[in-house]
């Protein structure tokens, strides 16, 4: 007897889930947003959660959505490529930089072409760079007396701060804000953006 032929039925449209990692040392409310805005997506995951800090607020949000995590040191992060490693066998194909302040070291700029974004918060290239980042960018906008920051999603490579920019927002900065005021208004502004534009970025 012949055996029946078998027909493979396709879905009309099949998705294919892109993983990303998340690295986030502070707070982590962005890393929280991105978490939540893909949370029931069907195309994006977020697949790992990186942080050089055992105790960081980003670590009990990926416990709540039971994200896998990965605490790194220096050493790992700088001496070996283990990192690389464990990205790869999660299959992640795009880093999200949110709060996260160490330099990327060559192996992963090299591994992730225009596949790593930060975000900053000031209108690159001004107040970019080695030590600015938090407090001291809304500290430096405010004694320059600008009018107006904003936030920079951007690539990244070796330097701080300096891969092609891909998006950017303006909010005011008022004559009476103390760093504090603009820095809560640059991190709303960053809260509206940051997954839309990752959103875009990864169905580009
Ligand atoms: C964000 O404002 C981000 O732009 C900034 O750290 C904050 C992290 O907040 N990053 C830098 O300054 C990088 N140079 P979060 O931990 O609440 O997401």
């Amino acid at each position: 007897m012949k055996t029946p032929l078998r027909t493979l039925v396709l879905p009309s449209t099949v998705h294919r889930v892109i993983n990303i990692a998340i690295f986030a040392s502070g707070t982590a409310s962005n890393a929280q947003k991105i978490i939540e805005h893909f949370d029931k997506s069907p195309s994006v995951r977020v697949a790992l959660i990186v942080s050089n800090k055992k105790n960081a607020g980003v670590l009990d949000i990926a416990r709540e959505y039971g994200t896998p995590t990965q605490i790194i040191d220096r050493q790992m992060f700088y001496e070996t490529e283990d990192l690389l490693d464990i990205l790869i066998k999660q299959n992640v194909e795009f880093i999200v930089l949110a709060g996260f302040l160490w330099l990327m070291p060559t192996y992963l700029v090299q591994a992730f072409p225009k596949k790593i974004v930060n975000i900053h918060p000031a209108l690159l290239p001004k107040f970019g760079g080695k030590g600015m980042y938090g407090k001291h960018v809304h500290e430096a906008v405010k004694s320059a007396g600008e009018t107006e920051t904003g936030i920079t999603i951007h690539f990244v490579n070796e330097h701080y701060d300096e891969g092609d920019i891909v998006f950017q927002a303006r909010c005011p900065v008022l004559p009476d804000d103390t760093p504090d005021d603009i820095a809560r208004r640059v991190l709303q502004l960053e809260h509206q953006h940051f997954p839309t534009i990752i959103a875009q970025l990864l169905t580009a």
